[in-house]
């Protein structure tokens, strides 16, 4: 039994996220966690949302609440909508808590120490329009790496180069668009970050088995002299962790706050001390996972984000882990994904162009978005969402193999047998099946454990195709009058059969997975490593009960109207 840290990247508190938001990060985590526990592993998932910085000020500025007030209700809208979605993080933090303000202030401190973080008197762009200094995504300009136009101060969405404001060519106000900018003197805080290069290549050159989508970004900023240039970590804003040397002031940084890339995934480790509170428990048992020298020595930390994300977990938050000296925890695997495009375009908050979490859950439930989006992750390449191909996918995969299996079983076995599992011996094609099953199962939980999401995805749906193959070609409805005892054995198979989908499929489809199990009055069972036992579980005489309809088909007219509903033209 191993130990496995799993985190999510932070979603942004502004907003309610998108289904590309979703399937880019936090449902294939679950995917992960879900699975590692269902093999019996420790498994500590985290997630939280990402407070700070400007998106938030913005926000809240357009709603006029308090931002404190605004990111306690969105924090809490996106908390119900990952339970609806059945993430099962252990805990759904946020970067504002205390736990967060101490352990970045802590680490501020450990890095000046180190000799890691400099003052210097920075030019900052000033808008006499908007009469306030800008900070990073305030300002808005075009790409000096590769001349996108609408490039924000923090970060290139077109490249991926990490950008200070002053980079920016043709720079303008995000906030009235206002070209009127004037350079002013002001202190700040800059993390020299290419000292570390030496540390973050031997680090990276040590990690053998990334996928090619992380290592090929984190190489490209290293390599390239200019993604380990010496960040600013302090903002002139008052949403934010305030600038202190550990427990102690920082002269001459009254009023700034840490940079909001600096203090988010720094609460990766203080989410942990979040769970432990929330828990009651003291701090070594969040230590545990996070401090090598208390244990974390033997967890494996898998990290998941969308690709845009890479070069910060890559470079900034390392350059913080290792320049601090102490024994924290890296990372030992990122899963990186592509964008999920929607419907021959993007997905557009303004303009209301694509499913958003709340949307999806009011016209359908969890378990159909989980299935589309996990078998279609953008892992490759980017992927896109259609309304047809989310239909067929629906119809197909989770109404015709899937449901349909288990209610053609059940209400068969009703009919003719009863509520209870038949007596029947197990021959040739039972055995032939059970033998296909074990083979797909070890290349199901392979795709898994290397975090081959659509691989995964495809396996299962042909491990359900293999049900209903073998169930048409035994055709119990055909030999009943025959010989009664042959179809007698295909139920008490398929039925077996039904329990042993629910437990394999439970990482995709957690709520069918349940329905499931309650039909065959099957208690929470282990993972079923061996197919042969697995299928003999259940007993004849075992009682079970039909379940309703596990997915209801998409009507042609739903589609459409779902179609013109989201299509953002308004
Ligand atoms: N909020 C960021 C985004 O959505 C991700 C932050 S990840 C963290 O792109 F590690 F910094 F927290
Ligand atoms: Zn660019």
């Amino acid at each position: 039994m191993a130990r496995i840290l799993i985190t999510s990247a932070l979603p942004y508190i502004n907003g309610i996220k998108h289904l590309g938001n979703l399937v880019g990060s936090q449902l294939p985590a679950d995917l992960y966690a879900r699975y590692m526990r269902a093999r019996g592993h420790e498994v500590l998932f985290l997630c939280a949302t990402d407070e700070h910085g400007t998106p938030a000020e913005l926000a809240a500025a357009k709603t006029g609440e308090p931002v404190a007030d605004y990111c306690a209700r969105l924090h809490a809208e996106q908390s119900r909508l990952a339970e609806g979605f059945r993430l099962s993080f252990d805990k759904y933090g946020r970067s504002s808590s205390p736990q967060n303000h101490a352990l970045t202030q802590h680490f501020a401190g450990r890095l000046w120490e180190a000799g890691l973080i400099e003052e210097r008197t920075e030019s900052q762009v000033y808008s006499n329009a908007d009469g306030r200094f800008l900070p990073d995504r305030y300002i808005e300009g075009t790409c000096p790496n590769c001349g996108y136009e609408r490039a924000r101060g923090d970060q290139c969405e077109n490249c991926t180069k990490q950008l200070d404001p002053t980079d920016l060519i043709d720079p303008r106000s995000a906030i009235s668009g206002s070209t009127d900018l004037e350079v002013r003197e002001t202190k700040h805080l800059y993390l020299l970050q290419s000292k570390m290069r030496g540390a973050l290549n031997d680090w990276i050159d040590g990690t053998t088995d990334w996928p090619i989508l992380t290592t090929s970004i984190a190489r490209k900023w290293l390599n390239d002299g200019e993604g380990l240039q010496d960040r600013g970590i302090t903002r002139d804003l008052s949403w934010g962790v305030p600038v202190r040397r550990g427990t102690e002031p920082w002269p001459g940084m009254e009023g700034k706050v840490f940079y909001v890339w600096f203090d988010a995934p720094i609460e990766y480790i203080a989410c942990a001390a979040e769970w432990a509170e929330e828990q009651g428990l003291p701090d070594a048992a969040w230590e545990r996972w996070w401090r090598t020298e208390r244990g974390a020595d033997d967890v494996r930390y898998v990290q998941f984000m969308g690709k845009d994300n890479v070069p910060f977990h890559t470079l900034s938050f390392p350059v913080t882990i290792l320049g601090s000296g102490e024994d924290w925890k890296l990372v030992d695997y990122i899963k990186a994904f592509n964008y999920l495009n929607y419907d021959g375009g993007q997905f557009s908050t303004s303009q209301g162009r694509g499913v958003f979490m709340d949307q999806a859950l009011e016209i359908l439930p969890a378990d159909y978005w989980r299935w589309w989006l996990l078998s279609h992750a953008p892992e490759t390449g980017d992927s896109e969402f259609t309304w047809e191909n989310f239909q067929s996918s629906v119809n197909k995969d989770l109404a015709d193999v899937l449901g349909n299996f288990v209610s053609r079983v059940t209400k068969f076995c009703r009919s003719k047998f009863g509520e209870a599992v038949p007596e029947g011996e197990y021959g040739a094609a039972e055995e032939a099946l059970i033998e296909d099953l074990a083979r797909r199962l070890a290349a199901y939980q392979g795709h898994l454990e290397a975090i081959e999401v659509r691989k995964a995805a495809a396996e299962l749906r042909a491990i359900w195709v293999a049900g209903n193959e073998y169930l048409q070609a035994a055709a119990p409805w055909a030999a009943f009058k025959e010989d009664p005892a042959r179809a007698a054995a295909t139920i008490r198979l398929s039925l077996n059969l039904i329990r042993f989908y629910a437990l394999i499929s439970r990482p995709f489809v957690p709520d069918a997975a349940d329905i499931m199990l309650r039909a065959l009055r099957a208690p929470d069972a282990e993972w079923p490593e061996d197919v042969s036992a697995a299928l003999r579980a259940l007993p004849a005489g075992h009682a079970f009960d039909v379940p309703d309809v596990l997915f209801r088909k998409i009507a042609d007219d739903e589609r459409a109207e779902w179609q013109q509903r989201f299509s953002g033209d308004r």
